[in-house]
């Protein structure tokens, strides 16, 4: 007979607490806690994610090794750490139209026309929608089969019924099973299909990629919640109105993570950009105060990246502060090294800081870019344009030495640069590269090397 079974599950974190509570406990987000019924029928929920399940040893050579599929966009297959494995569960993250769809449906049309039948499950666009993107897109194909469905038991219905090569469901958020009384994108739906298409995968030896909505703070119910779960977690990211587009790699049992392919929306869907950093330098200002180059650390690719700086005389009594593309307590602080330690006054300056191209740098590596950049504006002298640098700073102003510098230092003799300013305790793992080395031990030196007067 089938049990029915109350949780209470918090609506940000995905924890179950067993009454409602106001605030939840794990995450102490307040009015976040909502009560879904359960109903277990006949318990397959619990059921085995394999068939015919039996200790194997780990040398058993009479297995196969499973052959990747290729999704026909190279940048795609390296995030994926070489390409599609059987059997794998793909998660797809991302903010509302920045274009997993159209990714979905570039890779799906792929498949379809190389390997064989692909489905394309949609519970948020209707068929037309989906073949007139498809037809926009050029991803037609007769082996792409298209689902307008949202219920859970169809959809095993249907991937049962064929032998198809990948799955894709766009979106997650949009499936939900008649188990639990909670709407479709709540925590409890997510999690209960997701469990439920990791069983088919692995049962069927079928690749399936989820599509989840996620917003930038990723609070919303859904992708944050299956990341254990699943093998594989991609988010795309994008300045909604600029052309670029990252997919990385976040989590990967299959590969290496942190990975990132970059890509360009153009009114053709999507396009591979093949030399990542060419792109950010080559509207690149020469000869003008206030930028500089970071060979930045994205994932485990080197991209160079340009950092400006615009200082001017304010006349607001508390003058301007605005960033874009770095952590703006990051650049106070720098703003207030360069003050106490090296005696160059921002206090009555608008600062702006922006990192060309929409890209975002989270690392403190950025640092003494951003404090070049800002000193440089505010003299009004130029950094020589074939100079880069890198380095995290300390409050006492010292340089500090940041991770993975000889890859940098290689991506900027790549590109030409001729000098590169970085901590003195990364110098020795880059040397005999064609990029002439200053260590700066602290940031006045970095100045003095940069802008010398
Ligand atoms: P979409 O894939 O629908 O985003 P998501 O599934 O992540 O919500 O892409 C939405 C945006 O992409 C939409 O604003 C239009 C743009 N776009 C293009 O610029 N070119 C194209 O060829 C396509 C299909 C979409
Ligand atoms: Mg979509």
């Amino acid at each position: 007979m089938a049990k029915t079974k109350v949780d209470y599950v918090c609506q940000a974190c995905g924890g179950i607490t067993t009454r409602w509570q106001g605030r939840c406990p794990e995450c102490d987000e307040w009015n976040t806690i909502v009560e879904e019924t359960r109903t277990d029928e006949g318990g397959h929920a619990r059921a085995s994610i394999v068939k015919d399940a039996a200790p194997v040893p780990i040398t058993d050579s009479m297995r196969e090794v499973p052959e990747r599929m290729h999704t026909g966009l190279l940048e795609v297959d390296r995030v994926l750490g070489g390409g599609i494995v059987p059997g794998s569960l793909t998660l797809v993250g991302g903010d509302p139209g920045i274009g997993k769809s159209t990714l979905m449906l570039q890779v799906g049309h792929y498949l379809a026309e190389h390997a064989g039948q692909v489905l394309y499950v949609s519970g948020e666009e209707s068929f037309d929608q989906t073949r007139m993107r498809g037809d926009r897109l050029g991803a037609m194909s007769d082996n792409l089969l298209l689902l307008t469905e949202t219920s859970i038991g169809v959809i095993r219905d249907q991937i049962g019924k064929a032998k198809y090569k990948a799955v894709v469901i766009d979106s997650i958020q949009s499936v939900y099973t008649s188990n639990l009384s909670a709407v479709p994108g709540s925590v409890g739906q997510v999690r209960e299909c997701a469990n439920e298409f990791l069983r088919i995968a692995k049962g069927t030896n079928t690749p399936i990629f989820l599509v989840g909505h996620v917003t930038k703070d990723g609070t919303i119910a859904g992708p944050r919640v299956l990341e254990h779960l699943v093998d594989t977690v991609l988010y795309f990211e994008g300045e909604g109105k600029q052309a670029l587009r990252i997919l990385r790699g976040v989590k990967n049992r299959f590969g290496s993570t942190n990975e990132i392919g970059v890509f360009e929306m153009t009114d053709r869907g999507l396009q591979e950009v093949e030399n990542p950093s060419a792109l950010f330098l080559n509207e690149r200002p020469t000869n003008i105060s206030g930028s500089v180059v970071i060979p930045a650390i994205e994932g485990t690719r080197p991209l160079l990246v340009e950092v400006q700086a615009l200082v001017s005389e304010s006349h607001l009594s508390s003058p301007r502060r605005t960033v874009t593309g770095i952590n703006p307590n990051r650049v106070s602080l720098i703003l207030a090294v360069l003050e106490k330690r090296s005696g160059y006054q921002f206090s009555d300056k608008d600062v702006f800081v922006n990192v060309a191209g929409g890209v975002r740098l989270d690392e403190p590596a950025a640092d003494l870019a951003v404090a070049l950049a800002l000193v440089s504006s505010l003299l009004d002298v130029p950094i020589p344009s074939s100079l880069c640098a890198f380095g995290e700073l300390g409050l006492a102003g010292e340089v500090r030495a940041v991770d993975r510098a000889r890859s940098r230092v290689s991506e900027a003799s790549k590109f030409g640069f001729g000098t590169c300013i970085l901590p003195t305790g990364c110098a020795a793992d880059c040397e005999a590269q064609s990029v002439e080395l200053f260590t700066a031990p602290e940031v006045g030196s970095a100045i003095e090397m940069a802008l010398p007067r």
